[in-house]
């Protein structure tokens, strides 16, 4: 069912194809969404703070970008030099210690460019009644009160750093990973705890982007639609799950990360979207807009 982007030839025109030496922070590297992240965004010239729990899987991760082909990486060629660190975060912690961890992260390269919170749980998907309130706070804590806590942290240091560099026409880029749950468009049985979470990050990006308009740190979400991962597994396994996409979803076909999703998160750390900020971005092949549930919380 995955295919290959036919317009790959027409990315050359993309200014954003080369995002040589930004800095990227992205939570949630371990695997999934945000594991295709690091890869991709190493290839085109970013350093990459590879930061989870799981820092046995960063290690891999980090060392996979750095002994990575100097033909694999679109940007320009940087022989010998550090691509990627891991810094390891558990986004659930308190504010001191999350604080302490991008404290780390920052320092690795000197500064952050761009952060990509995109750590993210489900928890289990009961019925409302029968959630507890333990699932409840643990879905909260990583995917909206974690990507708070790590956004304000980074944020501080950008607006800090910005104020004495004054010509940097722009201070950051924060891309918070949401979800087509978090609209008000399709919801699936048992996703109380999830989709909320994502629609209260949907509003949390619209509020950052107002506040922090005037220090320059632009900050939008992307809405993925249906994605391979670990977190989708269970999912893509299901019997006749091709089917449905191929009878459902309006563009037949469930995109690959690379480059559905990597795209947009290039434009989106690019100059070039200087002036889009406050945006909820949907990437999910035009699921959504039927309000159709497919099975999971997702
Ligand atoms: N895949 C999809 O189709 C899809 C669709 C819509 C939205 N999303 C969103 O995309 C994001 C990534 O999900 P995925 O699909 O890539 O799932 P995944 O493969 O399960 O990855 C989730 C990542 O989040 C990290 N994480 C979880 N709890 C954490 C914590 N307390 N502290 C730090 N990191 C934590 C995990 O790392 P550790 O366990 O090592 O900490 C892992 O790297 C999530 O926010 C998810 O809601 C995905």
């Amino acid at each position: 069912m995955e295919i290959s982007c036919p317009q790959a030839a027409t990315f050359e025109l993309e200014p954003w194809r080369d995002l040589n030496g930004m800095i990227v922070m992205v939570t949630g590297a371990s695997s999934g969404l945000g594991w295709e992240l690091c890869m991709n965004l190493a290839k085109s010239g970013c350093r990459i703070i590879a930061s989870a729990r799981r820092t046995d899987r960063l290690k891999v991760l980090c060392d996979k970008i750095n002994n990575m082909d100097v033909q694999e990486n679109e940007g320009e060629a940087r022989n010998h030099q550090v691509l990627a660190v891991a810094v390891e975060l558990d986004v659930s912690a308190d504010g001191p210690t999350i604080k302490e961890s991008v404290g780390k992260a920052w320092e690795v390269f000197g500064r952050i460019d761009v952060l990509i919170n995109n750590a993210g749980i489900t928890g289990p998907i009961p019925n409302p009644l029968d959630l507890s309130e333990e699932d409840w706070d643990k879905v909260f804590k990583t995917n909206i009160k974690g990507s708070w806590l790590v956004a304000k942290y980074v944020c501080l240091q950008m607006r800090a750093f910005n104020h004495y560099f004054v010509l940097v026409n722009q201070a950051g880029s924060v891309i918070n990973i949401s979800s087509i749950t978090g609209l008000q468009r399709t919801y699936s049985h048992g996703s109380l705890a999830y989709a909320s979470s994502k629609s209260s990050l949907n509003t949390l990006t619209k509020v950052m982007a107002m506040e922090l308009g005037k220090n320059k740190i632009r900050v939008n979400s992307i809405c993925p639609g249906l994605f391979n991962s670990e977190i989708t597994a269970g999912l893509m396994q299901k019997k006749g799950i091709e089917k449905v996409v191929s009878k459902v979803f309006p563009l037949r076909e469930i995109g690959t990360i690379d480059p559905a999703l990597t795209s947009l998160v290039r434009y989106l750390i690019h100059g070039s979207s200087y002036y889009v900020t406050g945006n909820i971005f949907i990437v999910d092949a035009g699921y959504s807009l039927l309000g159709v549930p497919l099975y999971s919380s997702l």
